[in-house]
């Protein structure tokens, strides 16, 4: 049985100032009618393969946006869920941790399928073959991640060493895994040709996850088997227990468990890297949003009521009133009823400079 799971736990202020606080960007629908959360639900249910997708999804998100999380799943026609409330963010390897105890209540050894809730994939297809490939490595025990081909020395991502190809697969063994390397490192690992970007998908048993998860960190295996086994369920909603979570360590899966792999061989864990040929962005900024947007004949993204004269490749969103520009290039707007944001599609990544002074300043 194939379990998705979806971590929806970030809050994405590179988007501001349409992602906020109360809006992450998981929940905002950035390129159609859909929110990258639903999404995420949709895209995995269609997946037809050796292994049966299982009904029910699991969402891993914070109990202050259970009810938006529950009524976008329901808006898509996910009925089926679990929604495990953590009290505060313990980044990503416990969010996994929870998920593994959960479907293993169930079924004592579903294949996890871990997926971000806030990546848009534009070739689904892509998408199904990767998974399908990645199957029965997981199903063989192995940690299973989806690489990319990286084309610039990006620092916010993971980096994979690509070993040799496994047999009768068009997977690759794992040879090391470095998390946001500085950028002398990523530039090196671009140039070399032997390095792939993770994706952040993964996927494998969780039964392999526990096993390696109270291996390299049991404190964290324990405080999240004591605060969802204390974990108190109404309906969908399983909030995990605050007491306990709280002594959970934080740490994110990179880090906790993919780097540390190929220096365990006690362990007897394989990784392996299948790789992802899916238009996958992880809409990073607003530059990405724009990259991955459709466009008219200028490259122009327009969303909402805006009227356009002389402009090209610029994206620009209007929420709730007439937005006009003339003469613009490379330029992205975004208005909201309380604040516009203007700038350059170079400069998108540095928002968090105005992120910071607006935080320090109100
Ligand atoms: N439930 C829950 N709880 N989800 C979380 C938490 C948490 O505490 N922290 C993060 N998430 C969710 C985010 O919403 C996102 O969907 C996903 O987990 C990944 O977390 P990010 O914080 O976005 O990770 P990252 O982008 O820095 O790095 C990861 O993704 C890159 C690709 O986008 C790593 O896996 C990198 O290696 C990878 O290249
Ligand atoms: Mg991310």
């Amino acid at each position: 049985l194939l379990q998705p799971v979806i971590l929806s736990g970030g809050s994405g202020t590179r988007l501001w100032p349409l992602s906020r606080d109360k809006h992450p960007k998981q929940l905002l629908a950035l390129f159609n009618n859909e929110t990258m959360l639903q999404a995420t639900a949709l895209r995995v249910q269609n997946f037809q393969g050796a292994a049966t997708v299982s009904s029910r999804v699991i969402v891993v998100c914070n109990e202050e946006y259970r009810f938006i999380t529950a009524e976008q799943l329901r808006e898509v026609g996910c009925t089926d869920s679990t929604l495990l409330l953590e009290p505060f963010g313990r980044n990503t390897a416990p969010a996994v941790t929870l998920a593994a105890l959960a479907a293993s209540q169930n079924d004592n050894d579903s294949i996890l399928l871990i997926m971000p809730a806030d990546h848009q994939i534009g070739d689904e297809e892509g998408f199904y073959q990767a998974i399908a490939a990645g199957l029965p490595q997981a199903s063989a025990g192995a940690m299973v991640t989806f690489g990319i081909v990286p084309d610039r020395p990006e620092t916010g991502y993971g980096y994979i060493l690509l070993g040799k190809q496994l047999d009768q697969s068009i997977a690759l063994e794992l040879k090391s895994f470095v998390e946001k390397p500085h950028v002398e490192l990523a530039q090196e690992y671009v140039k070399n040709g032997q390095h792939v970007w993770n994706s952040g998908i993964f996927m494998m048993r969780a039964s392999v996850w526990l096993r390696a998860i109270a291996h390299f960190n049991p404190a964290m295996f324990e405080a999240c088997q004591t605060s969802f086994k204390l974990a108190k369920s109404d309906c969908d909603f399983v909030r995990i227990d605050k007491e306990a979570f709280a002594a959970c360590p934080s740490d994110s899966i990179d880090y906790a468990v993919m780097e540390k792999l190929a220096s365990a061989p006690e362990l007897g864990i394989s990784a392996c890297v299948v790789p992802f040929n899916a238009a996958w962005s992880d809409v990073g900024a607003w530059d990405a949003v724009w990259q991955v947007s459709n466009k008219d004949e200028n490259g122009n993204s327009l969303r909402g009521d805006v009227l356009v004269e002389d402009s090209r490749n610029c994206l620009l969103m209007s929420d709730s009133r007439l937005l006009a520009c003339l003469g613009l290039e490379d330029v992205i707007v975004v208005e909201t009823p309380d604040a516009v944001l203007v700038t350059n599609k170079a400069n998108t990544s540095n928002i968090k400079r105005i992120i910071t002074r607006l935080k320090d300043s109100h």
